[in-house]
């Protein structure tokens, strides 16, 4: 059976301008990455997923290009590049990077082009419509707060925007479009990088005509209307035969609200599209109807057991799953559903909620920072934060929607993009190890203890249990092949489950307990070689506070 090198790959996702700063400007930077490559490396991830590194003018940190083929000045050069590159490879590390074609920055010179006049030639790179009736074209609202459509002076026409009126969304159904985005892809798999992380690629494809969307909130939802749209599967098809098949490289969508039958077909092999997907349901157990991510609900264990079960056994034998907890847009992990509260906690936690993922089918991401169980960060005042999603939301929220400037600021704490995006905790001296400079985002001032430097020639830490994990990944092939089962279904505070290959069973026990559990229905689970444990020391009927544990056992 040929594995392709992905299914084997744990990736490491690196947000550069948090990473590590070299020459003193307070922003993370690529030789930042080149000095840190060694810690990559020690962890045992064999790829790093970049966040974008091309030019912008940083209204969304990135996620707004205004040119594809040039290196952000605060993050390096081309050669900065290509050092990198070459470094990552010479260690057997691949780079995936970042691919943004949903939206460019109103700052590339497409968009400049198109704003002048409604015949220039790139005008219809864009989605251009005259308002209706003295408003906007439709009821859409961005995902970044307020209307998803912008009026320019110079045709009076509006322009779509799905996420800030600085993104602007690119026209999938005008060919050259699509041929300008294989182009730019081509250029960077000449160049040797080894795949692509697609930003909202399923939000490419819009419904004719742009209908309003059901209202929530101020606005109505543009979702029902531009996710997974007529065309999605068509373009990437299209993608798929005109760029990716040409290359030995992996893709991964980024594809919020993606149902699991959705995600079979973006990744059934057969179909040529992608090899995975982002999945988003999991990251949506704590949203309500009212206030969407910036909710209170905590994330309930049945409803995660239920839900990442799902998606093990939809897949399996079909499509890839993704495996992640974290990434530049969601809190830490550590603080959203395992215990921040006390360091043994949060070191227990964190180690049972890296088993769990690790443990199961598909390719785990881990996202920096959480293989040293970094956690959420509550800067104390709304001017602290620099995520433009927090800063519009919190404006919408208190001004429009009626939240205290307490209520909301608690919200943010809990689900802020800028709780991943604090500097790399490196080490316990000035700034974490980050920079000398002034760090463009607050280093969370709990580096004194939570930092690389105290962990990684620690057996018992954080990072060494994420190096085992991997370890586990690369010896033993029931994780990347073996089936899944659900164990103890109803139990409200343990996820356990089974993995079958041939003749192995791969067995994983996980505690969501602060306290002690003297369980003597774990005892029958407890078979064959404790290849993992969490804690010095196993017990058949008990588990310590979020203990985890993998047995592996012949059939
Ligand atoms: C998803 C990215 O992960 C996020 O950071 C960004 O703001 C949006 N897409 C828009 O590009």
């Amino acid at each position: 059976m040929h594995t392709p090198w992905w299914k084997k790959s744990v990736i490491y996702q690196v947000y550069p301008r948090s990473f590590c700063d070299t020459n003193g400007d307070g922003v993370g930077d690529l030789q930042g990455i080149i000095r840190h490559l060694d810690h990559i490396e020690k962890l045992g991830a064999d790829v790093i997923w970049l966040n974008p590194i091309y030019t912008s003018p940083n209204d969304d940190n990135g996620y707004d290009i205004s040119d594809y083929r040039a290196i952000m000045p605060e993050f390096g050069t081309m050669a900065d590049f290509d050092m990198l590159l070459n470094e990552a490879h010479k260690r057997g590390i691949r780079i995936v990077m970042d691919l943004v074609v949903n939206h460019t920055s109103d700052e590339h010179a497409w968009f400049i082009e198109s704003r002048k006049s409604k015949d220039n030639p790139y005008r219809d790179y864009y989605i251009w419509r005259e308002g209706k009736d003295g408003n906007l074209p439709n009821n859409w609202g961005s995902a970044f707060a307020g209307p998803a459509w912008e009026k320019t002076e110079e045709t009076g026409e509006y322009y779509l925007h799905l996420f800030s009126r600085k993104q602007v969304d690119l026209n999938w159904e005008n060919p050259a479009v699509r041929a300008e985005v294989y182009d730019l892809m081509r250029f960077w798999l000449d160049k040797g990088v080894d795949g692509f992380r697609m930003d909202v690629i399923n939000y490419i494809s819009k419904a004719p005509g742009l209908p309003d969307g059901p209202v929530n909130g101020l606005y109505g939802d543009f979702v029902p209307h531009s996710v997974n749209g007529p065309r999605i599967h068509e373009y990437m098809q299209e993608m798929n035969r005109e760029v990716l098949s040409h290359y030995d490289v992996m893709s991964v969508g980024e594809t919020p609200s993606v149902s699991v039958e959705d995600a079979q077909d973006f990744s059934d092999p057969e179909r040529h599209e992608l090899n995975m997907v982002f999945q988003f349901e999991h990251m949506g157990l704590d949203e309500d109807e009212v206030y969407g991510k910036w909710s209170t609900r905590p994330l309930p264990l049945p409803a995660l057991k239920e839900n990442l079960s799902r998606w093990q056994t939809a897949l399996h034998g079909k499509a890839w799953n993704s495996l992640y907890w974290n990434n530049h847009d969601q809190p830490r992990i550590v603080s959203r559903i395992g215990n921040d509260a006390t360091d043994a906690m949060r070191i227990a936690s964190a180690k049972m909620l890296g088993t769990l993922l690790h443990m199961m089918q598909g390719t785990p991401y881990i996202y920096q920072g959480e293989e040293l169980g970094m956690t959420n960060m509550h800067f104390p005042s709304i001017d602290d934060y620099r995520d433009i999603d927090t800063l519009n939301a919190y404006r919408e929220m208190t001004a429009q929607r009626g939240l205290s400037h307490e209520d909301m600021m608690a919200r943010i704490h809990r689900h802020s993009r800028d709780n991943a995006r604090t500097p790399m905790q490196w080490t316990d001296g000035v700034n974490a190890g980050f920079t000398t400079g002034t760090p463009w985002l607050g280093v969370n001032p709990n580096h004194a203890s939570i930092n690389a430097a105290a962990q990684v020639d620690d057996p018992g830490s954080v990072f060494n249990h994420y190096r085992q994990l991997i370890r586990l990944r690369k010896e033993h092939d029931i994780i990347t092949h073996g089936d899944y089962t659900l164990l103890l279904p109803d139990h409200p505070s343990i996820f356990a489950y089974e993995r079958r290959w041939q003749d192995q069973v791969l067995t994983v026990i996980c505690s969501f307990s602060n306290d002690v559990l003297h369980e003597p229905a774990i005892a029958p689970l407890c078979k064959g070689k404790l290849l993992l444990c969490s804690y010095p020391a196993a017990d058949d009927c008990r588990l310590q506070p979020w203990e985890a544990r993998v047995y592996l056992c012949a059939n």
